[in-house]
């Protein structure tokens, strides 16, 4: 078992983050000494592999699920959401238990944050994704009027329940989404991406075992900068375009664009930064070994007006995080006609 723990810059109260096995096992035994009144958020695809075992482990928790999927994390699933949790009678103490991927870990974070102005929410992530990423960290959201993630909230769950044993029912295609993210972190941290490197990544018992660390890395950077004021943007490295993949390719999952995105933010940073092109690449090599598409059947320059509502632009331009050296990163920011031509200058390159 590891704990990690969160404490919160200048406030009492802190996440505590436990990897272990049977995490939900754990998760009612703790429940059951406690008055708290429960509530379990779930989808479609969770609720029927795992639902037994949630019934079992979590006895007289009323249960939601939201259909499984990203074109679900709208308004009309949050307030689905909203009125399932009012008439349950949750209360001010009561908590709410996001158990499943980062689609549900965004959705229930945000209804807890906003019912009755915010009460406690317990993640429980199901997926590699949000087990190494979206479960901490506080950040929830819906996506809202055609762009991802427009309406949210930071909302720091009280626990965070990690189970290696959730991993063993993921489609390959959702290792692939979780090791995105898990390259984004190994292009932050030396130690990792050379973990990275010299192992076989698809390895659910390598997985399990790196999960811990990933969380280490998140978390430190979460602890110094909660609401991304400046650090926390290094977790964005890659996300930029990806985003702009993300919603414009229907066909690729968050984790899939993500990869896409850092090797195309790094071969921006070749031409923009100081930079070691012999590391950079190494790390295109490792997005191509996850990545199983063919790079370059994606019109990426055609997605770019997609990233001028993004949330990290604060001007005219377009934010990038981009990685520069082993374990660097630099921030950089291009107007969108020459964000443009970057994009069909490297798809060119990657053709
Ligand atoms: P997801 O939640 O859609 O889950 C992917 C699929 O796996 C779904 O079909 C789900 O039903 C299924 N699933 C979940 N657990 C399973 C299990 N144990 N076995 C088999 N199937 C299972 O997607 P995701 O990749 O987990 O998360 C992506 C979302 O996370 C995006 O919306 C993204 O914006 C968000 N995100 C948030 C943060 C954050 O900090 N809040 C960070 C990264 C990503
Ligand atoms: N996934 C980026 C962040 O949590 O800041």
């Amino acid at each position: 078992m590891k704990t990690v723990r969160l404490h919160w810059k200048g406030k009492a109260e802190e996440s505590v983050v436990i990897c272990r096995k049977n995490a939900l096992k754990f998760l009612g035994q703790t429940l059951q000494s406690s008055n708290t009144r429960a509530f379990v958020f779930t989808d479609t695809n969770v609720l029927s592999l795992y639902g037994k075992k949630i019934k079992r482990t979590l006895p007289d928790i009323p249960v939601f699920a939201m259909e499984a999927g990203e074109e679900h994390k709208n308004g009309e699933t949050l307030f689905s959401l909203l009125s399932a949790m009012a008439k349950a009678e949750l209360h001010r103490n009561s908590v709410l238990i996001a158990l499943g991927g980062g689609v549900v870990g965004d959705v229930g974070g945000l209804a807890a944050s906003l019912y009755m102005r915010g009460i406690d929410c317990i993640q429980v992530p199901t997926t590699l994704l949000a087990q190494v990423d979206s479960s901490v960290g506080g950040k929830t959201a819906i996506d809202f009027c055609g762009v991802k993630n427009l309406v949210g909230a930071f909302h720091q769950p009280v626990r965070v329940y990690v189970g290696p044993d959730f991993l063993k029912t993921l489609p390959m295609r959702e290792i692939r989404c979780g090791l995105g993210e898990i390259v984004k972190h190994a292009a932050l941290d030396k130690e990792l991406f050379d973990e990275l490197v010299s192992r076989e990544v698809f390895d659910l018992e390598f997985l399990g075992e790196i999960v811990p660390k990933n969380i280490e890395i998140k978390a430190a950077v979460v602890r110094k900068d909660p609401q991304e004021k400046g650090l926390r943007r290094c977790l964005n490295l890659g996300h930029t375009t990806a985003h702009a993949i993300e919603l414009n390719e229907s066909t690729l999952s968050h984790g899939e664009c993500v990869l896409l995105g850092i090797l195309y933010e790094s071969r921006i940073a070749r031409t923009h930064v100081p930079c070691d092109k012999s590391y950079l690449d190494e790390l295109e090599g490792l997005c191509r070994r996850v990545l199983s598409c063919d790079i370059s059947s994606f019109d990426v320059p055609s997605f770019a007006q997609s990233s001028v509502l993004d949330k990290k632009n604060t001007g005219k331009g377009i934010k990038l995080v981009v990685p520069t050296f082993k374990g660097e990163y630099a921030e950089i920011e291009l107007s969108l006609e020459e964000y443009t031509r970057e994009l069909a200058r490297i798809r060119g390159e990657l053709c």
